[in-house]
């Protein structure tokens, strides 16, 4: 695979031995950090981290990354009130001067296609950490690594994707990842007002894999190997009407956990809110507090590849 300079989309991560090597840089991370044996590749070079969106784990795992690195953090955490974006200044303005001062960015924005704009006006890498309802490709490579950590697979799974399809940045990304493994097989559980939007079920068509598409958990869950639950997204809805209508339409509670095969995941980028009932947190394949620790490791390992 050519050497990406940024990463705006998770459809340029298309190569899966370039997966094993970024997920085996990783794990070497994670064991290095067990071990107090981090060394500092990133010494002198510096992160902006600037998010027009609120975030916890993604920035937080980004600054973590960089500085466990050796590297330093340049953080506007909340860049839509707290930048010259109040004074009007256009993102293009502001990634030129902010590559002036930073080695890399690492963008959130409201909205869909920001980071691809910013790619084009910056000289330094651009990495899209969620812009509005596209992509979240960082979240998606997280996905990916928990999934071959936690099953030791990639290929002949049976993916439940649960919840808010239309809307959720991170199950964007991470279909057309799972599209790489030959035998895995989707399903798409939704309400009809959240359905995975035509394009990305067209991509799962073009690259001939199996998906089923259904509103209810049952008879679905049971056939997982991981049960991938989403938020319902209610900033992204028009009217709290239209929210209430559908944000508890999925609640995976112990019992419906119980359903699930014993070797099963359940995941969830989070935040969570009633999606996932902190019943279900002592379950040993409750994987999503381990998913995000992962979120630092691959963090790591592509802070490096693409600034050492
Ligand atoms: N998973 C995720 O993107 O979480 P944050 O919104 O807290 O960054």
């Amino acid at each position: 695979m050519e050497k990406l300079k940024h990463v705006v989309s998770a459809r340029q991560f298309d190569d899966p031995e370039f997966l094993l090597w970024l997920f085996e840089s990783a794990n070497q991370m994670e064991r290095d950090d067990l071990f107090r044996a981090l060394t500092d590749p990133l010494r002198g070079r510096i992160l902006a981290t600037l998010f027009y969106e609120p975030s916890t784990r993604t920035r937080f795992s980004f600054e973590a990354a960089m500085q466990k690195l050796g590297g330093g953090v340049l953080t506007a955490e909340n860049a839509r009130a707290n930048s010259s974006a109040t004074k009007g200044e256009t993102i293009s303005d502001t990634i030129r001067v902010v590559s002036g001062y930073a080695d890399a960015i690492a963008i959130r924005h409201y909205e869909q296609g920001t980071a691809e704009a910013a790619a084009r006006s910056s000289p330094v890498p651009i990495i899209n950490a969620g812009d509005g309802v596209g992509e979240h490709p960082t979240q998606a490579l997280a996905d990916v690594y928990t999934i071959k950590k936690e099953l030791g697979r990639l290929s002949g799974l049976r993916v439940a994707l649960v919840g808010d399809l239309l809307n959720g940045r991170t199950i964007h990304s991470l279909l057309p990842l799972l599209c790489l493994y030959p035998g895995v097989t989707v399903d798409l559980i939704s309400p009809w007002q959240l359905r995975l939007p035509l394009r990305y079920r067209e991509y799962l068509m073009a690259k001939g894999v199996a998906f089923h598409e259904g509103e209810r958990m049952e008879g679905a869950i049971e056939k997982a190997d991981v049960a991938y639950i989403t938020r319902v997204q209610g900033e992204r809805f028009a009217s709290r009407e239209e929210y209430e209508a559908v944000k508890d339409a999925y609640v995976v509670d112990a019992a419906l956990a119980n359903r699930l095969k014993p070797e099963a995941i359940i995941m969830h980028a989070l935040p969570r809110v009633n999606e996932i009932s902190p019943d279900v947190d002592g379950d040993a394949r409750a994987a999503y507090f381990r998913q995000a620790k992962n979120g630092l490791y691959i963090r790591m390992a592509l802070l490096k590849y693409l600034l050492a």
